[in-house]
């Protein structure tokens, strides 16, 4: 049976990387064959092209922003997610497609169905099975970043309105396959949420 592919998506100090690892570490000790990966990276290729996305040397056009980050996911998704999933592995992506959507769609003015519509080539089609939004107010994901801020972190409070207004209206229009958490609340809380969420796709599955 093809594996699960479940993507966490949220702003910066959102805490989605913690929560990744969380469900990671929980389904590897349920003996459930998982993969994790990060977005933008997860192959060699891939690793180059976040340092040159993060890097504050990089003066890059919004367009050009966005072909690198959707470059960096055509390689994950062809290289190493759609293989696992063949194989069955539950593959649990930290950012995927929505964050572009998010952050270069909205944040950057793109237009969020121009960049759905580059992304279905990038990624070949593939959709995760759920998306976890972890939504937190700007201010609560500017005091959780660390001291130093990457090209993109360092964006104003504007740039963090739209891409939360952007993640909510995705959430809402994908009801079927996206669920928002708060991810205001300690992380055991958030995690436990989101667990409940993964567990009821996972059992879904196991019924399909
Ligand atoms: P992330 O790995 O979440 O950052 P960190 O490891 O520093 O917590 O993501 C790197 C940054 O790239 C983050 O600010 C979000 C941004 N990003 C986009 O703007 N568009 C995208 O398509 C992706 C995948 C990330």
């Amino acid at each position: 049976m093809r594996g699960l592919f479940i993507a966490f998506e949220g702003p910066d100090g959102s805490g989605k990387s913690s929560v990744a690892e969380m469900c990671f570490r929980r389904l590897s000790g349920m003996g459930i064959p998982a993969l994790k990966v990060r977005e933008p990276g997860g192959t060699p290729f891939g690793e180059r092209v976040r340092e040159i996305l993060l890097s504050h040397s990089s003066e890059l056009e919004p367009w050009a922003e966005l072909f690198l980050f959707m470059a960096a996911r055509a390689q994950l998704c062809r290289k190493v997610i759609a293989p696992a999933l063949e194989r069955g592995e539950t593959v649990l992506c930290d950012r995927f497609l929505w964050s572009s959507a998010a952050y270069q769609g909205a944040g950057l003015e793109l237009g969020v169905e121009n960049v759905l519509e580059v992304g279905r080539h990038a990624t070949g089609g593939l959709e995760p099975d759920l998306y976890v939004v972890l939504d937190v107010p700007p201010d609560i994901g500017f005091r959780r970043r660390s001291e130093y801020l990457d090209r993109i972190e360092a964006r104003d409070v504007g740039f963090f309105e739209r891409v939360r207004e952007a993640y909510r209206t995705l959430a809402e229009t994908h009801a079927d396959r996206a669920r928002r958490v708060d991810g205001s609340p300690p992380l055991d809380e958030v995690f436990a949420k989101v667990w409940r969420e993964v567990e009821d796709v996972l059992r879904r599955r196991q019924r399909a």
